[in-house]
């Protein structure tokens, strides 16, 4: 997957546009996946404006994203440039690592998850959000017709189609994720499906 979303040309309606286009239940899911979080650290990977900041509060956090004007509007005291695929820290230095609307930008996902799993914590968790397709073909194809309304109509009102055409797309550059996130590394893997049609997946790692 070598496209990608430039975050900086949309990061000052990125929540808004967000929350519409869940209708607001963004917020929910991503407060369902820090349920799933142990206490301690948390790396809060592609963490953009931090949108996640309500529910990890009372966390040890570390925000990290590559985008340097995502970041400029995050509220968390530690922020890191960076990406998934090349993490800037030592091994074992999270109990958590928190990942929410990410994981579709990423290029190298094999590489992202060997670099989660080597700064986990020994029996840490890795909590993932993100949106696919439903799985059923007939859903797939509302879903498709749907999102490709919605995406490209946001795009062209807010003067970025480029970015949420790219938005569009990515929801089909991975396989369905109880396909694509098979790690034999990981102890044990759980996906649930949330949303309209199950378009939405939590996935939990444990290392
Ligand atoms: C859709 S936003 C999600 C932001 C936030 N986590 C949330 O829940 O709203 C995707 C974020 O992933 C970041 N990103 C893109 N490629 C990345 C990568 N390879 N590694 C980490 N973050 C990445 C983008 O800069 C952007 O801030």
């Amino acid at each position: 997957m070598n496209e990608s979303a430039n975050f900086s040309n949309i990061h000052k309606f990125y929540d808004l546009v967000n929350s519409l286009t869940t209708l607001g239940f963004d917020k929910s899911w991503r407060r369902q996946a820090a349920e799933n979080l142990s206490p301690g650290s948390i790396l809060d990977l592609g963490s953009g404006t931090g949108a996640s900041y309500s529910d990890l509060k009372n966390f040890n956090v570390t925000a990290l994203d590559p985008d340097e004007k995502m970041l400029s509007l995050n509220k968390f005291d530690k922020k890191i440039v960076g990406k998934s695929e090349e993490l800037p820290f030592e091994e074992n230095s999270f109990d958590n690592v928190l990942c929410c609307f990410v994981w579709r930008n990423v290029s190298d996902t094999e590489k992202a998850l060997d670099e989660v799993y080597r700064v986990l914590r020994q029996g840490g968790k890795f909590v993932l959000l993100d949106m696919t397709r439903p799985a059923k073909n007939i859903l797939k194809l509302f879903h498709k017709i749907g999102t490709f309304a919605l995406l490209h109509f946001i795009g062209l009102i807010t003067l970025n189609l480029s970015e949420y055409r790219f938005l569009y797309k990515s929801l089909d550059f991975y396989p369905q994720p109880e396909v694509h996130l098979k790690q034999k590394e990981y102890s044990n893997l759980d996906i649930k499906r949330m949303g309209l049609f199950g378009f939405v997946y939590l996935a939990v790692f444990t290392k």
